[in-house]
């Protein structure tokens, strides 16, 4: 079961956190993975010096040249998972113009343009898989994640629009959804007591995340066992989005 053998697979912002561990868990399973950040060259290096067989790439998802820079080095892959993501916590009306169009042009419009140019190949192929990192701020109100919610929410439309086009190509499009999972970019709460303690309160389960606790359903999604399943979303956050 889950066996990737012969695929390859870009995974966005793999450099750490989550990504990683999906970019991990993929090459376990046979894949061939390509591993991607921003522009630490050295940090992304040393990411994928521990996945072995995988591929360091570079690419700032803000910049339209950049991801096609990406596309000519990566060629066409068989999975792609849209793991990259910026989030800035603002009070509602504090958010820079900035502020706002990075969140916008890396979660939302970086996802776009990815699943576009990417979805080219599988066709060809007639096999593909399309996965995307939403968050439980799609459905819960934050009141400092208002446009980062928006964002999420906005690229989920986006997979669920598509899945039923790419569908007849043998292509399947997903979101999976986080809650509170410790990553890098939780390190502040997390590494403080109180914080971390007052997250928890609100998570059913008890606990924070972990990236492993993501992992294993983008397995299932981007494997031949889960080919029937499309335009779907895995929440898994303990349970955070039930209060
Ligand atoms: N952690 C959570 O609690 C949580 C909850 C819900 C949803 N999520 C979602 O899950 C995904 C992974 O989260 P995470 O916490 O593991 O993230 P993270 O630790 O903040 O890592 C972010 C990754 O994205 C890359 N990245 C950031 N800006 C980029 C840009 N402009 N261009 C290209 N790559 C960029 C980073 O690359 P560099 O290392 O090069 O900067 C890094 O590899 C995200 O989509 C996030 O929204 C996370």
């Amino acid at each position: 079961m889950f066996d990737l053998t012969g695929k390859r697979a870009l995974v966005t912002g793999s450099t750490q956190g989550i990504g990683f561990e999906i970019a991990r868990m993929l090459a376990e399973h046979g894949a061939t993975v390509y591993i991607h950040g921003a522009s630490n060259v050295q940090k992304c290096v040393s990411a994928s010096n521990k996945i072995k067989g995988s591929t360091p790439v570079l690419a700032n998802l803000l910049f339209v040249e950049e991801i096609d820079a990406l596309y000519e080095k990566t060629g066409d892959v068989d999975i792609l998972v849209l793991n990259a993501s910026i989030q800035y916590k603002r009070k509602w009306d504090e958010f820079t113009l900035e502020e706002y169009e990075e969140q916008m042009n890396c979660n939302v419009r970086a996802s776009y343009l990815l699943m576009k140019k990417y979805a080219e190949g599988m066709k060809a192929k007639g096999w593909g898989r399309i996965v995307a990192l939403g968050s439980v701020n799609q459905y819960n109100q934050h009141p400092e994640l208002s446009v980062y919610g928006a964002t999420k929410a906005a690229q989920f439309k986006l997979v669920r629009n598509f899945a039923p086009i790419l569908a007849s190509y043998g292509i399947t499009v997903n979101n999976v959804c986080p809650g509170a999972i410790e990553t890098p970019r939780n390190e502040d709460v997390c590494s403080d007591p109180q914080k971390k303690a007052a997250v928890v309160a609100k998570i059913p389960c008890g606990r924070f995340g972990l990236p492993s606790d993501i992992s294993p359903a983008v397995l299932l999604l981007c494997s031949d066992e889960g080919a029937y399943i499309t335009g779907s979303e895995i929440v898994i956050d303990g349970g955070l989005s039930l209060k």
